[in-house]
């Protein structure tokens, strides 16, 4: 199925109410997350702004602030955005805590990002796509505020091009939280990185356990919606089960990927 373009897409206001009614109470939980403070990606993305060494870096739904806190030492100044304000104030306070002084924070929706073009030198975004009510303006903007030549990162859940493994994959993330939106394919990424005017670099998988009780306990899945998921993975078929290796308490590995990019025309 192609993805939609932005032209295809109403926009939906209540969508962004809906990650901030979601995301908002739980910020301590996404700057405690050892899912979301450590990783293979993140070190990757510390190797990448030391070599770059940036002037002004931004993160894209910044969530707990990982990704600002990795990026903070090799550049002049870090701008972490988030639609949420509580996750903001989490990571003003962690970033005090943690000496880093070149953190500002800034609410906003990607998808309107207040900021003139060429504003940043590089750009990370990691986790937030998939809960973009339209994520080609978000690609787009990520875009507008870098110039030409400059990098950007963008890690993401992504789903399996298997039909059956991709529907498997956004019915447990729609249950465990209502502001999902989509995890795209690599394929899926890839054009819409390219047709938003990043050209790929580089391109780096890897997977990642969820262990059950804190995959759910951290956005605050209702009970009900938590025995939903336990019961499709017991009733889902041999393959999904393979492939996500569901574990007897619901724990279950996540394909993602980091893409290494250029702004490009
Ligand atoms: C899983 S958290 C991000 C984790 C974080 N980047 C990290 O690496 O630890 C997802 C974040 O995306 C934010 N978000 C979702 N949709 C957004 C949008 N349209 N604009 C800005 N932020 C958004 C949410 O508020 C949430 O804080």
């Amino acid at each position: 199925m192609p993805t939609p373009t932005s032209s295809t897409i109403q926009p939906t206001p209540n969508h962004d109410r809906q990650v901030q009614a979601n995301f908002g109470p739980r910020a301590n939980a996404y700057v405690e997350s050892r899912v979301h403070a450590q990783g293979e990606d993140l070190n990757r993305l510390a190797g990448l702004a030391q070599h770059v060494s940036p002037r002004r870096a931004i993160d894209l739904g910044a969530g707990g602030g990982h990704v600002s806190y990795t990026m903070a030492p090799y550049a002049g100044a870090v701008t972490a955005v988030d639609l949420s304000a509580n996750m903001l104030a989490a990571i003003d306070e962690t970033s005090v805590a943690k000496g880093l002084a070149n953190i500002t924070t800034q609410q906003a929706s990607v998808e309107h990002l207040p900021f003139a073009d060429d504003s940043f030198d590089f750009l990370a975004c990691r986790y937030s796509a998939h809960h973009w009510h339209d994520v080609n303006a978000g690609l787009r903007e990520a875009r507008r505020v870098l110039p030409k030549g400059a990098k950007a990162v963008f890690i993401d859940v992504t789903a399996a091009a298997s039909p059956l493994l991709n529907t498997h994959l956004q019915a447990i993330e729609l249950l465990r939280d209502t502001s999902h939106v989509r995890n795209y394919t690599v394929a899926e990424w890839s054009d819409m990185l390219g047709r938003a005017g990043f050209a790929i670099e580089a391109l780096h998988p890897h997977r990642l356990r969820m262990e059950f009780k804190s995959w759910v306990a951290r956005i605050g899945t209702p009970e009900p919606l938590c025995t939903a998921i336990l019961m499709l993975q017991e009733k889902a078929s041999p393959e999904v089960k393979a492939h996500f290796a569901i574990e007897p308490d619901g724990s279950f590995m996540l394909d993602m990927v980091m893409f290494e990019t250029v702004a490009i025309d």
